[in-house]
């Protein structure tokens, strides 16, 4: 008798709250397939050349036109209109989850200027934002912020670098790699939630990029179409110069998924050779004497866990493929007196003495950093994800000239052609910098050849 009871009184709840159930699941349906038109995720980057900036933007329906209004007082001026292109973007997930993502260059800037944007279509726009364009010519000093491995959760550097970029401490940020863990996630809706999250900062100042591990899914399906760096490479490889810097931008992952297209690597590799020889030409150095490189995986690191780290099994990256050796970064960085190479992937701050090939090579030893004779690495990954911390080797190596676990972000101030700045910025201790160096070179070019 009780167990009848029972039954039906399940029965009959059941038949009460099912409705509830149904009607929330289709809710969620909903919410994944709503359709407007509204502005989202914007950010820019540095078109072909400074004079140039793009704007990309996410909307969940397709407008049918992309559109940025630009002046310098926007709501005292005539605005300007750009227009651009769209395409849709399917996430490779279950839902094929669908966006379109919209892209418009601003041609012929004014250098040195403030502009203010908004961008969409008749059927949404967005808010107004500003930018500033770089100054014409070399001879000025640009100030960056440079880290890797930022997500949406444990986003610990986030807010301290939307306040920078609120006080205008910037001219570009450059993000080495790994963003939102992993933009794929959800089918994709962790990459618009992280591309909403980095907006107070990339829809203010160029936001340039380069593939990370975490970008892999789908053949970097979500990295390619989000951003818009120069060059015609689904922004895998590219370089531009602001100052007195040549900055190379590559992909380290074209070393590791070789099921994407070995074509890639070589691609790759042959791109950088030729960008890499003309930047080092001797007229190029004359007016940007600087070269830096960044790239996700280290050369070298002082990670106890990472297999890749090993000085017994070299990496990639450095060494080329396995066995074959063929396509090695270092020596190529190397001949081509590359300055300062970043790297990201390892969740720390790793400042290393000029190295090559294992070996140390100051400048002095009072003064390593003043005319090196081998390039200056630094590892820069811990601006925060949930993947939290990595620990560092008990042994550091003798080429290990500073390391910092805490969360924080580079910056780097460019002086001119003969100085260049850098400090590491701790958000666990208040935005404290834990370290800062000059480098100092009165000549650029290759290094003297050491064995
Ligand atoms: C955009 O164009 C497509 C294809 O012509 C059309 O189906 C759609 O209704 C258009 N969208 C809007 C908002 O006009
Ligand atoms: C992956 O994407 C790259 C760059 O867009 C393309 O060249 C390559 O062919 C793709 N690989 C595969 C297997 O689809
Ligand atoms: C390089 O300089 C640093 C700092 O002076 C010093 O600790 C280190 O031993 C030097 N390394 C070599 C190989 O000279
Ligand atoms: C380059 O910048 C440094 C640091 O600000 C300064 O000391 C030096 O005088 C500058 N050199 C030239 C040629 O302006
Ligand atoms: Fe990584």
């Amino acid at each position: 008798m009780q167990q009848l009871q029972f039954a039906l009184l399940t029965s009959l709840l059941l038949l009460l709250l099912l409705p509830g159930i149904r009607s929330t699941a289709t809710a969620q349906e909903q919410e994944v397939n709503i359709v407007h038109y509204q502005p989202e995720q914007v950010h820019l980057a540095f078109g072909d050349n400074l004079r140039d900036i793009v704007v990309t933007w996410s909307t969940r329906g397709s407008p049918n036109a992309s559109v940025v209004q630009f002046a310098r007082n926007y709501l005292n001026d005539d605005p300007t209109e750009a227009k651009g292109t769209w395409k849709r973007f399917v996430d490779g997930g279950k839902k094929a989850r669908t966006q379109y993502i919209h892209n418009v260059e601003l041609k012929d800037l004014e250098p040195d200027t403030q502009y203010e944007y908004t961008c969409g279509s008749p059927l949404g726009w967005s808010a107004v934002y500003n930018f500033k364009t770089p100054p014409a010519g070399e001879n000025w000093s640009p100030s960056l912020a440079i880290f890797g491995d930022m997500g949406n959760e444990n986003a610990q550097s986030m807010g301290r670098l939307q306040q920078d970029t609120e006080r205008g401490m910037y001219d570009a940020i450059i993000h080495v790699g790994d963003f939102a863990y992993d933009m794929d996630t959800s089918n994709a809706a962790v990459g618009d939630a992280f591309m909403r999250q980095i907006e107070s900062v990339a829809a203010y100042v160029p936001y340039m990029v380069c593939p990370g591990n975490h970008e892999e899914k789908y053949n970097f399906s979500n990295y390619r179409a989000r951003f818009n760096m120069p060059g015609e490479t689904d922004s895998l490889w590219y370089s531009f110069n602001l100052g007195p810097v040549h900055f190379v931008s590559y992909s380290s992952e074209v070393y590791y998924f070789l099921s994407y297209g070995f074509k890639l690597l070589t691609k790759q590799f042959e791109w950088l050779e030729r960008d890499l020889a003309e930047a080092n030409l001797p007229e190029n150095r004359a007016k940007r004497p600087w070269i830096i490189t960044y790239g996700h995986r280290p050369m070298y690191c002082s990670d106890d866990k990472e297999y890749d780290c090993n000085s017994q099994l070299e990496t990639y990256i450095r060494q080329g493929l396995p066995m074959l050796k063929w396509f090695g970064l270092e020596d190529l960085f190397y001949k081509h007196g590359v300055d300062v190479e970043i790297f990201a992937h390892e969740h720390f701050y790793t400042r290393l003495w000029p190295i090559y090939n294992y070996k140390v090579y100051n400048g002095s030893a009072e003064a390593p950093y003043t005319n090196p004779k081998a390039p200056i690495q630094i590892i820069t990954g811990s601006a925060g994800c949930k993947e939290e911390r990595e620990p560092f080797s008990n042994d550091l190596p003798a080429w290990n000239a500073y390391h910092s676990n805490d969360y924080g972000y580079t910056r780097l101030k460019a002086h001119n052609g003969t100085h260049l700045h850098f400090e590491q910025v701790s958000d666990d201790q208040d935005g404290a910098i834990v370290d800062s160096f000059w480098v100092i070179k009165d000549k650029h070019g290759a290094y003297p050849t050491h064995q």
